[in-house]
C-alpha cells in the first residue's frame, strides 16, 4: 500500500492551480442518469472517488469517457435502477443515484451505506423527503428499495440542511413535472453548482445556495455541457499548509466567497490573505495566534477543513478550541497529531489545542480524506521526516497532491 514520506520544515512558496471540486463533480456526474443525451462535464478532478463514480455510471448502463479533466457521459445500454453494495461501500455519495433514477423510472434500489470513521451518517433525511414526494420506502437485504407510480412535486422541509439530501431531492425534483420547493436546504457552493447544471439540462432551479430551493422539473431533461467549480476544500488545505509552514502561496482559481468563514479565522490568526484577480494569496511570517472555531453547515466553518485547521492551530502561540458539530466522530486526527508532538485534549466533539513551537516527524496514519490532509499539513511544517500510511484515503479527494506540493518546494514522495 502506498505511503507518503515527507521531510518537513520548508516554507511553501509559489503558485498552485486549484482543481475542480470533488463534491460538486460527483452529483453533476450522477445527474447524467436523467437523460439519454450526451453530457460533457469539464474541470473534473482526477481522483479515486471520481473513478468510483465513473464505474458506478458504467455499471448502471452509461458509457463514459474520461480524460484530461473532461467526462463525456453517453447512453450505453438500458439503464439499471440499482446501485450495488461493492460501489456504495467504497463511496457513500453513490446513494445520490436514488433521486435521478426514482424520478425517471419510478423505482430505485440502493445499498444502504453503513457508518464510516467520521460518524453514523444515516440517510433518513433523504428517505423522509422521497416519501413526502410520494415514494414508498422499504429495506430488503441491506438495500433501500424506493418505488412509486409517479413521483409528485411538493414541498419538503428538511429537519437538518443535509448536503446529500438536498442534492438527491434537487435531482429527483428536476425530473418531475411541476414545482418542488425544498426548505431548510443546504447552502453549500456545490449545491449552487448542481443547480446550474440541472438548469442547463432543462429544469429551472431558483435559490440554489440559499435555504429555499425551488425546482421547476420536466420529464424531458436533455444533454448539457458544464464546468465544475473550484474545490474549496482543496483550496483550504493548500492555504493552511502554506500558513503552517510560514510560506507565501498563490491559489489560482480559488474563490474567496466560498470560504468566508475560513478566511475570517485565518485573518484573526494573524496571517495575510489578499484577493487577486486570478485567486487568492496567503502569507504568514510567524506562528499563528490561537483562534477558536466550531464547524457548521455552510456558510459556517466547513467540517471538511476542521482537521487541517487543527493541524495549523497545533503551532499557535496559545490555546485554541475546536468543536465539531456536523459529524459525531471527526477528531480522530488529534491522536495522530499528538504523535508529532501536538498537545491536544479531546472529549466527544470537542478538542482543546495547546500550541507548541514546533512539531517533529513521526510515523502516522490517515483515517479519512481530511484527517489525512491534516497530517500532510502537519508533516510539511514539522521538523524531520514523517511517514504517512493509508494515503488511499487522501487519494479519494486530492488530485496530484504530491506533485502540486513539490512544485511549491515541499519534499514529499510516494512510496509503496
Ligand atoms: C457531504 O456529505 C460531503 N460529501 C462531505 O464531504 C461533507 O463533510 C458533508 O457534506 C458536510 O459538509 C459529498 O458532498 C460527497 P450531510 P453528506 O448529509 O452529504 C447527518 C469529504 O471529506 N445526516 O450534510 O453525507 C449526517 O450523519 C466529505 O469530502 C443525517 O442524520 O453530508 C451528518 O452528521 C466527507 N441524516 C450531517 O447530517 C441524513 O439523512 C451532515 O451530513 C443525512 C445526513
Amino acid at each position: 500500500m502506498d505511503f507518503f514520506v515527507i521531510d518537513g520544515g520548508r516554507p511553501l512558496r509559489g503558485a498552485v492551480r486549484i482543481s475542480g471540486s470533488k463534491n460538486a463533480a460527483l452529483p453533476n456526474l450522477i445527474s447524467t442518469l436523467m437523460t439519454d443525451d450526451a453530457c460533457t462535464i469539464h474541470h473534473v478532478p482526477e481522483l479515486r472517488d471520481i473513478r468510483t463514480t465513473v464505474r458506478l455510471l458504467e455499471t448502471m448502463g452509461k458509457k463514459v469517457s474520461y480524460a484530461r479533466g473532461t467526462a463525456v457521459v453517453e447512453h450505453g445500454s438500458r439503464l439499471k435502477t440499482r446501485a450495488p453494495y461493492d460501489l456504495v461501500k467504497q463511496m457513500r455519495a453513490s446513494v445520490l443515484v436514488a433521486g435521478p433514477v426514482l424520478a425517471r423510472f419510478g423505482k430505485a434500489r440502493v445499498s444502504l451505506p453503513g457508518g464510516c470513521t467520521i460518524g453514523m451518517r444515516p440517510i433518513d433525511i433523504h428517505l423522509e423527503a422521497f416519501k413526502k414526494l410520494g415514494a414508498r420506502v422499504s429495506t430488503e437485504h441491506g438495500d433501500v428499495v424506493l418505488d412509486c407510480e409517479r413521483l409528485e412535486p411538493g414541498t419538503v422541509r428538511f429537519r437538518f440542511p443535509s448536503v446529500g439530501a438536498t442534492e438527491n431531492l434537487m435531482m429527483a425534483a428536476a425530473g418531475v413535472k411541476g414545482t418542488t420547493v425544498l426548505k431548510n436546504a443546504a447552502r453549500e457552493p456545490e449545491i449552487e453548482d448542481l443547480g446550474t447544471f440541472l438548469t442547463r439540462m432543462g429544469a429551472r432551479v431558483d435559490g440554489a445556495g440559499t435555504d429555499t430551493v425551488t425546482i421547476e422539473g420536466t420529464s424531458r431533461l436533455h444533454g448539457a455541457e458544464h464546468s465544475v467549480i473550484a474545490d474549496r476544500v482543496e483550496t483550504g488545505t493548500f492555504l493552511l499548509a502554506a500558513l503552517a509552514t510560514k510560506g507565501d502561496v498563490r491559489l489560482i482559481g480559488a474563490k474567496a466567497q466560498h470560504l468566508t468563514a475560513l478566511l475570517e479565522a485565518v485573518k484573526r490568526s494573524g496571517a495575510t490573505v489578499t484577493e487577486l484577480p486570478e485567486g487568492l494569496r496567503v502569507k504568514a511570517k510567524d506562528r499563528p495566534k490561537p483562534v477558536d472555531i466550531h464547524t457548521e453547515p455552510h456558510p459556517g466553518f466547513p467540517t471538511d477543513l476542521q482537521a487541517p485547521w487543527m493541524a495549523y492551530m497545533t503551532l499557535a502561540r496559545g490555546k485554541s478550541k475546536v468543536r465539531e458539530s456536523v459529524f459525531e466522530n471527526r477528531v480522530m486526527h488529534a491522536a495522530e497529531l499528538g504523535r508529532m508532538g501536538a498537545r491536544i485534549r479531546t472529549g466527544g466533539e470537542r478538542a482543546v489545542v495547546e500550541g507548541v513551537p514546533e512539531l517533529f516527524g513521526a510515523p502516522i496514519m490517515a483515517s479519512d480524506i481530511r484527517a489525512g490532509a491534516a497530517l500532510v499539513v502537519a508533516a510539511l511544517a514539522a521538523k524531520g521526516q514523517t511517514v504517512i500510511q493509508r494515503v488511499y484515503h487522501i487519494d479519494r479527494g486530492y488530485e496530484k497532491l504530491e506533485k502540486k506540493l513539490r512544485a511549491l518546494g515541499a519534499q514529499i514522495r510516494r512510496a509503496h
